[in-house]
């Protein structure tokens, strides 16, 4: 019943217009005449692409395609024009969404072979080597649905496959082609992993279930080692904030630990901490949310899928530092055995926090994380999490809202944004969004006011936070409902690029 699409990039010496694949992918800017390789096509096809462009059928804006028929002139059986927009905006983002479009037509059109050449020349002073990871990125992108639990139609075979390969005549440009690709694919298919993890629903991905998941990577793993604490565990270390918000499931709560060491331990740098809020399912709990749309808070584990992805891209790229992934888990419900508004939980840290509702459980979870992380004298400490309506609502889908408490530290993960195209923006958290978070009866309270509860909600992780530079991404809107129109429905695994390429960097 585990079904995936099995996609795989790969670069080769050959000329884009002999090489045999099911649909060649010709990247078009807009406005610009035809020259190079999509004159070369056009001739080929005998004016096709000049005539739609003529017509104004196709335009070459971004997110668009054309789809035309080769018959016999390529050895590409068909020709998918996409669109790249204007040339003076071309980077690897543009690449990377443009072959994901390709791939998506590609298994839309349930054929298993795209070749694709690029035309370097055309992308300013990005190196082959960068746009060349894009493109690998942008085709596992593209490539990926979540079938697991679909039947095959009788008609098909149960499982499919995409092969993409980029055909480069410079026989000097296939070494860094080839590990540019290399990091794309392991990001790529890191990302796909984030997504089917997110994307299982919340009677399969339990805590456990996702204990386990971690457990099977570090097995598989060396240099990678797994600690679960499970509800007993929990209790014992005094992790009141996830228990208070696992008690009202029958799916106990979870700490996982991942960690991992460089093969030569070279540098005495502390430890990275990557913290991840896996909420399985997030009904509110006694602080019950509507209905509506309900179905979706199984993607409230999306930031621990994140971290648990970015562990396995770590495990191919060997970084030169330990880091740690640490995911607290657990299942807010509603039952008899629930926290409860007014409640007052002990957390790790010692702190008290008055719970004034049940809904803002994802702080309750990353203040235990974040002390233990600190704890285990991890620094920096960044973590990922849907944590607040109010950061959907302040920056929409296309950005996730970034916090912290070190400008360098924001700087870096802003540098690594700029290069993955998963985008951020500021937002302060600063001690007078602490003030909200006093409470008069425990040391902090769970709710600020109605203003800037995503910055409310940062200012309370503060408080736990000691002398460790601490950022913080609230991708609550980029989760899922980033996603542009045309990708796959649900989550498009946000922060792996991210989150790696910071890791790797550090
Ligand atoms: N998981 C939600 C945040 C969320 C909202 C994620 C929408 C994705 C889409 C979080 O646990 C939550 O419910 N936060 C509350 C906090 C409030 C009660 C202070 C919110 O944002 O409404
Ligand atoms: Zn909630
Ligand atoms: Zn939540």
């Amino acid at each position: 019943m585990k079904k995936s699409i099995e996609t795989s990039v790969v670069c080769r010496k050959a000329d884009a217009l002999e090489i045999r694949a099911d649909v060649l992918f010709v990247g078009i800017f807009e406005k610009e005449p035809l020259d190079g390789l999509v004159q070369r096509v056009d001739r080929r096809l005998k004016g096709q692409i000049s005539r739609l462009l003529e017509l104004k059928d196709f335009k070459g804006k971004p997110q668009t395609t054309a789809l035309l028929y080769s018959r016999g002139q390529l050895g590409a059986e068909r020709v998918l024009l996409v669109g790249l927009g204007e040339k003076k905006k071309a980077d690897p983002d543009v690449l990377r969404k443009a072959a994901a479009l390709a791939a998506s037509t590609a298994v839309d059109l349930k054929v298993s072979s795209l070749a694709a050449a690029v035309d370097w020349s055309d992308w300013a002073d990005h190196t082959p080597q960068e746009l060349a990871q894009a493109f690998a990125e942008g085709i596992h992108f593209g490539a990926y649905r979540y079938i697991e639990y679909r039947s095959p139609e009788p008609s098909e075979p149960p499982v499919s496959s995409l092969q993409a390969v980029l055909a480069e005549p410079d026989e000097r440009r296939l070494r860094p082609l080839q590990q540019g690709m290399r990091i794309g694919d392991i990001l790529g298919k890191a990302q796909n992993y984030a997504r089917t993890i997110a994307n299982r629903p919340a009677n399969v991905m339990t805590p456990a279930a996702l204990a386990a998941e971690a457990q099977k990577l570090a097995r598989r793993t060396a240099g990678f080692r797994c600690t679960v604490l499970d509800e007993k565990k929990l209790a014992a270390e005094k992790m009141g904030g996830i228990l208070a918000v696992g008690k009202g499931s029958a799916n106990p709560p979870r700490l996982i630990v991942l960690r991992y060491s460089p093969p030569a331990a070279s540098s005495k740098a502390a430890p990275l901490a990557l913290i991840g809020k896996a909420i399985t399912f997030d009904s509110g709990g006694v602080s019950l949310k509507p209905s509506e749309g309900l179905h979706d808070m199984k993607f409230d584990k999306s930031g621990g899928a994140a971290v648990l992805a970015v562990m396995a891209a770590l495990a191919a790229l060997k970084p030169r530092r330990v880091v740690y992934g640490i995911i607290p888990a657990a299942e807010n419900l509603p039952s008899g055995t629930s926290y409860r508004p007014g409640d007052i939980v002990t957390t790790y840290s010692g702190r008290t926090v008055e719970i004034q509702n049940t809904d803002a459980e994802g702080r309750m979870l990353l203040c235990d994380a974040i002390a233990y992380a600190e704890k285990l004298g991890c620094n920096p400490i960044v973590d990922t999490a849907t944590l607040t309506g109010a950061c959907v609502v302040a920056l929409g889908t296309k950005r996730a809202g970034l916090m912290g408490n070190d400008s360098g530290l924001l700087e870096a993960i802003e540098k690594a944004s700029k290069k993955t195209g998963e985008r951020v923006w500021r937002l302060p958290c600063d001690d007078e969004y602490v003030e909200a978070m006093k409470s008069q009866i425990a040391d902090l309270k769970n709710v600020g006011g109605k203003w800037a509860g995503a910055c409310t909600a940062a200012a309370f992780l503060s408080q736990f936070v000691g002398k460790a530079r601490w950022a913080h991404l609230d991708i609550a809107g980029v989760g899922v409902w980033g996603a542009g129109e045309k990708d796959a429905p649900g989550s498009i695994g946000f922060g792996v690029r991210l989150l790696t390429t910071f890791a790797v960097s550090l």
